[in-house]
């Protein structure tokens, strides 16, 4: 049972739907809250005994199939040369804007700067003991140059989206840089000891297809390509990407794709071209109401993964602050319950 969530990605048989949640470990749940009053966000991020707890907790208090490492995607900013502070949103400065700024980004070695990490994941493991998989992650190169270019969070992020424009060159070399750096990181997680590494890509979705395919796919592709030696599931989440689901079902080497809550996942599936399996995609803002009023809809996402060749359920972003912890309780008794997949040749399916 310990391997079900790995086995889902596989398209293996499973007795039933695994369920992890986006954020799972966060401000929502009691006991992260009693962390963080004590240490900062990034402190947290950094000190591997914290960093480990905080990853179990959702483990303990849910009973999820997957645990994901506390860490964050911009912590590979930082020995890039860009000094990254959360108040509450993050600033990264400097921007990286110019030839110059990006030339002096530092394509890093991440067994050394970013040993944390690793330490996180091996305490992670080593307490899981088999029970459940650990998923690592990393930003998709895109996503994570449109923090480093804006030099912060932003609704629209026009400061890459200018200079993809401006200068393209200018922006593939940085994209080139960031790639080389989230091969590194999450291989290295992966020799840690991660089973399963997501490359988020919560930008994506500002980009019109052509653009997509020449800055977004075309490095978050290498990526997971690098990292099939690796051997481990990759998982792609794009958020806003509802057209942009054809070209990463063509374009992507992913085992899994991540779908948000705007597209029902038996249409997601078929525009992915049916080969992959999905994983998502509840609207994270159902679990502010009650369970009555979320299940039909926790059945609905359960119907539409059924016609997909593996699902993986979760919510279409990550857990929000407000959300009621008895909620996301709830939700994952619901699954458990629900998700129960036929044994192979049985006719009810
Ligand atoms: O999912 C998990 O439980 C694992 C941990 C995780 C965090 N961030 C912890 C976090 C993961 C996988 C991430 C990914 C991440 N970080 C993304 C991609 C997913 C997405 O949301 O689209 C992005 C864009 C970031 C960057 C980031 N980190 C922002 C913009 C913020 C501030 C906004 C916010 O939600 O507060 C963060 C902070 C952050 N990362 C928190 C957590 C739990 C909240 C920090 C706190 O405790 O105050």
């Amino acid at each position: 049972m310990g391997d079900l969530f790995l086995r889902a990605c596989r398209k293996e048989p499973v007795e039933r739907v695994p369920v992890w949640l986006m954020r799972q470990a966060g401000r929502y749940l009691p006991e992260y809250r009693a962390v963080r009053e004590r240490v900062d966000f990034l402190t947290l991020c950094g000190t591997p005994d914290l960093a480990a707890e905080v990853t179990l907790q959702p483990v303990e208090r849910l009973g999820v199939d997957a645990a994901i490492l506390f860490s964050d995607i911009l912590v590979a900013a930082a020995p890039m040369g860009i000094a990254v502070a959360f108040d509450p949103g993050p600033r990264l400065t400097p921007a990286v804007r110019t030839a110059r700024d990006v030339a002096r980004l530092r394509v890093f070695d991440p067994e050394e700067e970013l040993t944390h990490v690793y330490r996180t994941i091996r305490l992670v493991r080593g307490a899981l003991s088999g029970r459940v998989p650990l998923i690592g992650f990393a930003a998709a190169p895109f996503t994570l140059a449109a923090y480093l270019v804006e030099g912060g969070g932003s609704s629209g992020f026009e400061s890459l989206r200018g200079l993809l424009h401006a200068d393209p060159a200018l922006a593939h070399r940085l994209l080139e840089k960031v790639s080389e750096v989230t091969v590194r990181h999450l291989a290295a997680q992966a020799r840690a000891g991660a089973q399963a590494v997501q490359l988020f890509d919560s930008w994506a979705g500002l980009l019109a297809l052509p653009a997509y395919r020449e800055f977004g796919l075309r490095y978050a592709a290498r990526v997971l390509e690098e990292l099939e030696a690796t051997g481990v599931p990759r998982i792609y989440f794009a958020l806003h990407a509802a057209h942009l689901l054809e070209a990463i079902g063509e374009g992507c080497p992913a085992e899994v794709v991540g779908v948000d809550w705007r597209m029902g996942l038996a249409e997601a599936s078929a525009r992915l071209g049916g080969r992959v399996v999905v994983q998502g995609n509840l609207d994270p803002a159902a679990l502010l109401a009650p369970p009555d009023a979320f299940e039909p809809h926790v059945h609905e996402v359960l119907r539409q993964g059924a016609q997909a060749p593996g699902h993986v359920f979760n919510l279409g972003h990550g857990v929000l602050p407000s959300t009621p912890v008895e909620h996301v309780q709830s939700l994952v008794e619901a699954v458990h319950r629900a998700g129960v997949v036929p044994a192979a040749g049985s006719s009810s399916r």
